[in-house]
């Protein structure tokens, strides 16, 4: 595989008035699990479309495994995986049936009992398409995605109706298929996903990047604040103002809490602990991917 995965620049895409994708640029490095989130609308699908030659874009660069989607899709069809947003089947279509008509198709293709397993469809191997409920539907759209074990996979809502626990044993099978070297493309809403499976983040907005790292360092960016909070029966607490980061104090009663930014909790432990002081209840709150794609979500347009 090359050194890059995808890469995609300034890639733009009209519909009619709409500019779904206006400048859109990022990298993704192999093995990566890269995560797509935004708002509705802000060209998470149209996007990643166009990188799997769905949809033509109008201008800029895509190279997918360094083949460009709109003039290479044949070659890059086999090596690629899709999950889209809206899908179907024909609807007495039996599920393994499926499996095997995708894994037909392929020139190389995974065992797709194993998916079968994984994927938690056993029971419905022989069932109709249409007898399928919309969890296991989608759990065997990802299936069908990998079952020509690809290079890339490109999932756009993958656990969008799945039930929790159904949820978190998708996001174990996203990791295997990382351990198994196969690069993830995830649009997602749920940022608790993105926050716990993927290595970055592109934030999108009216259709460009706005912002993109890591999980941690958007959360530190854009939501850095935290509140460490203890209980105490002692006196004055001013001291701890010295504290890298500081921002304010409270006291309600007994109650303290400390505002500021960066390693706060650390700072305020030791500077506790050095004058012995060790509170059984310290606590720290801190900003979560949620509160950073609001804080994205609430800035100027770009
Ligand atoms: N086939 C189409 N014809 C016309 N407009 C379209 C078409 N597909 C998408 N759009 C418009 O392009 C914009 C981007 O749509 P896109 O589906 O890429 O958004 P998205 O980020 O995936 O949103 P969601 O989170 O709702 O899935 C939207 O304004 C949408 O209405
Ligand atoms: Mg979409």
């Amino acid at each position: 595989m090359g050194e890059t995965a995808v890469v995609v620049r300034d890639l733009r895409k009209r519909y009619g008035a709409v500019q779904a994708a206006g400048g859109v640029s990022f990298d993704v490095a192999p093995g990566e699990i890269f995560g797509i989130i935004g708002a509705n609308g802000s060209g998470k699908t149209t996007t990643i479309e166009c990188l799997q030659g769905l949809r033509k874009r109008d201008s800029g660069v895509a190279l997918v495994l360094g083949l460009d989607p709109q003039t290479q899709g044949i070659a890059l069809r086999h090596r690629i995986g899709s999950q889209l947003q809206e899908s179907s089947l024909p609807e007495r279509l039996r599920v393994w049936e499926a499996l095997d008509l995708f894994a037909a198709l392929s020139p190389r293709s995974r065992d797709w009992r194993e998916l079968l397993e994984e994927w938690d469809l056993v029971q419905k191997w022989n069932s109709a398409f249409a007898d399928l409920s919309g969890g296991q539907r989608q759990r065997l759209f990802v299936a069908l995605a990998l079952v020509n074990d690809p290079e890339i996979v490109f999932l756009d809502e993958m656990t969008t109706g799945l039930d929790p626990a159904a949820r978190h044993a998708a996001w174990d099978l996203v990791r295997e298929i990382r351990r198994r070297g196969t690069t993830v493309v995830l649009v997602t809403h749920f940022m608790d996903e993105a926050e716990d499976l993927c290595d970055r983040i592109a934030v999108f907005k009216q259709g460009r990047v706005v912002a993109l790292d890591t999980p941690q360092g958007l959360v530190s960016h854009y939501a850095g604040r935290s509140t460490v909070r203890f209980t105490t029966n002692d006196g004055s607490f001013d001291w701890l103002r010295e504290c890298p980061g500081f921002e304010s104090m409270e006291r309600d009663g007994r109650r303290i809490a400390i505002r500021g930014r960066g390693p706060l909790l650390a700072h305020v432990a030791a500077a506790l602990v050095a004058r012995g002081i060790a509170p059984p209840d310290l606590e720290v709150e801190r900003g979560t991917l949620e509160d950073a794609y609001m804080a994205i979500s609430q800035e100027a347009a770009p």
